[in-house]
């Protein structure tokens, strides 16, 4: 496997992220670990896996298994198969194994080696780097975490394979943010170059893809490594709107990726009105959501925005006492900044001024 990144987190710490050629060359590299380990994967997973190794817990899939009780299995287990600190997790999954297998390595005999596995498009190019683990309690999402970035990261395209098409969408929708995001158009014009392949899932069009991601969201961390500075917080762009359309859908009418890309257009038109962009920059951002298969064009009906408003008022990036958008002035120039809410109100609601 290649070492592509090393990323720099809090306390110095470091993830190292990897490519795999293949799912033999995948193979290798997890053999290499040893015996002394847990498994995690959920009932999808696991039988990507031909060989299950023994010491190892299947959870059911889905976010209704983030919670206390996995937490407890997994511990459960770990402690079943006599492993002590020295040993490794290894999360085999999406973002809620690669969540829950980071938080119980960190509380586990105070922590225990951590290697993830991400087998989503969104858990490769965002879960999985970052350090941050959590469970959902008490109906918020993620609110029980710690801070354990993974030691090591394999990433291989090839599992990608069996991964539903709304799964796969998904994990794009955070991709294009990310292309916004970047200093430099090179993921931009790779995905207005290679749509189809993109969208045909070719394995090196994906490797190369989740490659130029996941740099730009490790240039984010690494400047706010403490997450400080307000740096970080720039991978929120979209999530406001996003959140707030999540929660009046309940959380069943939109994939969380086609929520964030639909939250991207409502920040670029929020960004055009403010004067932070002209025209033709908005043209540009908006044209890339609008090639993929995202709705970019749907608006909230007049009866809902009530509830909408309120689910924006409960987003957790609200900082004292106002609710900051992240928007942007171009490519890798995000701003955090409050909204009047009339104006919200009109771009979630009207069709947007320019076509
Ligand atoms: N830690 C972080 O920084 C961070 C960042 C973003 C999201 N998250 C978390 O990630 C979670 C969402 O992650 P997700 O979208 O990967 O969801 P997920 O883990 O629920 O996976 C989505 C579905 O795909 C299935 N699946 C996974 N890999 C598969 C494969 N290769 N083939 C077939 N099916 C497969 C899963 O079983 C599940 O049913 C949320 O809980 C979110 O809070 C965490």
């Amino acid at each position: 496997m290649e070492k592509v990144f090393t990323v720099t987190l809090q306390g110095g710490k470091t993830t190292d992220v990897f490519f795999a050629d293949s799912i033999k060359d995948l193979s290798s590299k997890l053999s290499s670990y040893g015996l002394n380990a847990l498994w995690v994967f959920d009932t999808n997973t696991a039988p990507l896996f031909k060989n299950l190794p023994p010491n190892r817990i299947v959870l059911e899939s889905g976010e209704k298994s983030k919670n206390w009780k996995s937490i407890e299995r997994i511990i459960s287990a770990a402690l079943d198969f006599h492993l002590a600190r020295d040993s490794y997790f290894i999360a085999f999954g999406g973002g809620v194994v690669c969540d829950m297998t980071a938080l119980a390595s960190s509380l586990y005999m105070r922590g225990t080696k951590l290697i993830l596995v991400p087998t989503t498009l969104l858990c490769m190019v965002d879960a999985s780097v970052g350090g941050k683990t959590a469970i959902d309690y008490a109906g918020a999402k993620n609110l029980i975490g710690t801070f354990n970035p993974a030691q090591d990261v394999l990433i291989s395209s090839d599992v990608l394979r069996t991964l539903s098409e709304s799964e796969y969408i998904s994990g794009l929708g955070e991709v294009l943010k990310h292309a916004i995001l970047s200093d430099n158009e090179d993921l931009y014009n790779f995905l207005v170059n290679n749509k189809d392949k993109v969208l045909n899932r070719d394995r090196a069009t994906v490797t190369e893809m989740v490659k130029l991601s996941i740099a730009v969201k490790n240039n984010y961390i690494e400047r706010d490594p403490e997450e400080k500075k307000g740096i970080r917080s720039a991978l929120n762009l979209g999530h406001t709107f996003a959140h707030a359309l999540e929660s009046i859908t309940h959380f069943s009418g939109i994939s969380h990726g086609k929520a964030v890309a639909w939250g991207c257009g409502r920040a670029f038109e929020a960004s055009y009105e403010l004067g932070l962009i002209d025209e033709a920059f908005y043209k540009k951002v908006s044209s890339l959501f609008e090639m993929y298969p995202f709705d970019m064009s749907y608006r909230v009906g007049r009866g809902e925005w009530l509830d909408f408003q309120e689910a924006i008022g409960k987003d957790k990036k609200r900082m004292s006492g106002n609710v900051k958008f992240v928007l942007i002035e171009g490519f890798g120039k995000p701003v955090l900044k409050p909204l009047d809410m009339k104006l919200v109100q009109r771009i979630v609601i009207a069709s947007p001024r320019i076509k």
